[in-house]
């Protein structure tokens, strides 16, 4: 058994291959109005860097919705994505940055732990975390807050709990992230009310 509470088995057995059909770039516009929603924010707070050294992570991104529309804005900058099942994310993802994205299949658990500082200036995770158990978001939270230390964490996450349903909500308080981050920004979101949004931004 590894030191994370489900192998990866266990966790592609939640998310089978087909998934990525539903929450890829060719998906409802609900999903579409929340990476607009997720780029109107980046925008405002002037988080991003149009240069080639600025390097963006989104954490079990899927097809990788979110991540066209931030290169649409931002087409310099450097794309890094993980999720389960890499052939499946992939054919979900908008040509305009298949071959530019550096897409790794795997777990989010173990895939993290291979980053440290300097790796990547922002982190994204939306509607991602939520479906990682307690003690496993808890992991992946401190390598990101005492390892890889990014300058802005972004994350939209969800206000109730729901751990037993068969693809699972995990209602995260993230509050070990602000030993090293203050919160800059947290809003509820326009296209679902369950929904928050919140930057993190590391402290200096
Ligand atoms: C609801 S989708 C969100 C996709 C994308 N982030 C978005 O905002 O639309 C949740 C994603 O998390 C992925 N996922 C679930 N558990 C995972 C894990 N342990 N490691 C990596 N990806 C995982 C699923 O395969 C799925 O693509």
């Amino acid at each position: 058994m590894s030191v994370f509470e489900k192998n990866r088995d266990d966790i592609i057995k939640t998310f089978k291959k087909e998934y990525q059909n539903k929450v890829g770039f060719f998906s409802k516009d609900f999903l579409h109005n929340n990476s607009k929603e997720l780029l109107e924010i980046i925008k405002k707070f002037e988080i991003i860097n149009n240069n080639s050294d600025y390097k963006v992570l989104e954490v079990g991104a899927g097809g990788c919705r979110n991540l066209t529309y931030i290169n649409n804005e931002f087409p310099n900058i450097q794309l890094f994505a993980n999720d389960l099942h890499k052939e499946e994310s992939l054919k979900n993802t908008h040509p305009s940055i298949k071959n530019k994205i550096n897409f790794y299949g795997e777990p989010t658990q173990t895939f993290i732990t291979q980053f440290n500082e300097n790796n990547f200036d922002l982190i994204i995770d939306s509607d991602h975390l939520v479906h990682i158990n307690y003690t496993d978001t808890k992991s992946i939270i401190n390598h990101i807050n005492n390892i890889i230390k990014p300058t802005y964490f972004l994350i939209r996450s969800i206000t109730i709990d729901n751990p037993h349903r068969s693809i699972p909500y995990h209602k995260h308080n993230f509050n070990d992230i602000l030993s090293n981050y203050e919160e800059i920004y947290h809003t509820l979101s326009k296209n679902d009310s369950k929904w928050y949004i919140k930057l993190f931004k590391l402290k200096n």
